[in-house]
């Protein structure tokens, strides 16, 4: 018997074409086809010499097709995800998965009475900026961590069609916004800590109907407190990464980690001459000499997102635990409506 594992993709759009070349460079896994809901979308994937499906309902129903990966917009997530697990399919689901935590709740309890693997393609976590981040915060490198800042900012608004659309769950707390909140929820989850309030801010400068960008201030019960930022209309950009530990700091400028480290190398300088800065004398921002700190390179961890698909396909043959689990994503569903309730009303709000 073949050891592969077929599987199909509905929604041939940007994400939907990815999968598909992904998927194809993992050994044994094969492409059995795509089904989108737009006739140019079919024709466009007829032209790459892929195999099309005239209805949902006709892939689902190919049994030859083992799993499902979902790459439509964000509102038909839960529909599509719950009619492939009936259909027998396991599901990888584009994120977010869900427009809210209600959604995923009945898609998380349909997988379980289906008994098919569902999980979401929350590929950021194999970012290698994100994994050197946790890398140099886990080893201590900057001593204890009391802050973490994590940026993504772009100046072109939100991409026209359905993302800035809230019907369809745009806006960027939903897009950028739910990588950033995993990688975040991921991180402190690893080291036993858990969310205990946020407070939020948006923005609407290029959109009026959902948000185009947003500040959020997430407190944990231990470990260092986070600010999670998404701009699109940031001429200039802030580092990717920005973290405070009481023995140093990181700057990771940028998805392929340039940036440096600085530690305190002498603690002895302990007297200080005031400097002229602005309008007047300052002893608390003057900077250290240079024969008290040290600066390092940023040492990468190299990462590949393939994992992913190796992990879920692992997975399917029941030969490993799948790495991204949807009740962890539900922390992250909480923690976006938390974060739309605390800006819309203007206040900190608090997890139970
Ligand atoms: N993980 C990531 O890094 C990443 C990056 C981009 C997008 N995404 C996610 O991928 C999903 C798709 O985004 P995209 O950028 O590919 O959008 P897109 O607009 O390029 O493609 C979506 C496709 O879904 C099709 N579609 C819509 N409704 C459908 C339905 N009911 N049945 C079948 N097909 C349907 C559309 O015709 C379109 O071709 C979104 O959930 C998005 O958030 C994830």
């Amino acid at each position: 018997m073949s050891n592969t594992v077929f599987g199909a993709v509905i929604g041939y759009g940007g994400m939907g074409n990815y999968h598909v070349c992904k998927m194809t460079e993992v050994r044994g896994i094969k492409v059995a086809g795509v089904y989108d809901i737009a006739p140019a979308k079919i024709e466009l994937a007829k032209s790459r010499g892929l195999k099309t499906y005239e209805s949902r309902e006709a892939l689902l129903a190919d049994p030859k097709i083992t799993f499902v990966t979902v790459a439509t917009p964000n509102d038909v997530h839960k529909e599509i995800v719950i009619a492939a697990l009936r259909a027998g399919k396991h599901v990888i689901c584009e994120k977010p998965v869900a427009m809210d935590s209600a959604e995923l709740e009945e898609m998380i309890a349909v997988s379980k009475e289906c008994g098919r693997i569902f999980t979401v393609h929350q590929n950021r976590r194999w970012d290698e900026d994100f994994r050197t981040m946790r890398k140099i915060c886990e080893d201590g490198k900057i001593g204890h961590v009391f802050r973490i800042e994590s940026r993504v900012h772009g100046s072109r608004g939100i991409p026209a069609g359905w993302r800035e659309e809230k019907e369809h769950g745009g806006g960027m707390i939903l897009d950028w916004g739910v990588h950033l909140i995993d990688q975040m929820l991921t991180m402190m989850r690893e080291a036993g800590a858990k969310p205990v309030s946020v407070y939020c801010t948006v923005t609407n400068i290029t959109n009026t109907d959902c948000d185009d960008g947003f500040t959020a201030l997430v407190k944990f019960d231990c470990g260092p407190e986070w600010l999670i930022e998404v701009g699109t209309s940031t001429f200039v950009q802030m580092p990717r990464w920005y973290a405070l530990g009481d023995n140093g700091s990181v700057v990771i400028d940028d998805w392929w980690c340039n940036g440096k480290i600085t530690r305190i190398y002498n603690w002895t300088e302990r007297t200080v001459a005031p400097i002229s800065a602005g309008a007047g004398l300052t002893m608390t921002m003057a900077p250290r000499k240079s024969n008290t700190i040290r600066d390092y390179k940023i040492r990468k961890v190299k990462s590949d997102w393939l994992e992913y698909y190796k992990n879920f396909l692992a997975a399917v043959k029941g030969k490993a635990e799948i790495i991204v689990k949807p009740a962890e994503l539900q922390q992250s569903m909480k923690m976006i409506e938390a974060m739309f309730e605390s800006a819309a009303e203007n206040k900190t709000v608090y997890f139970k």
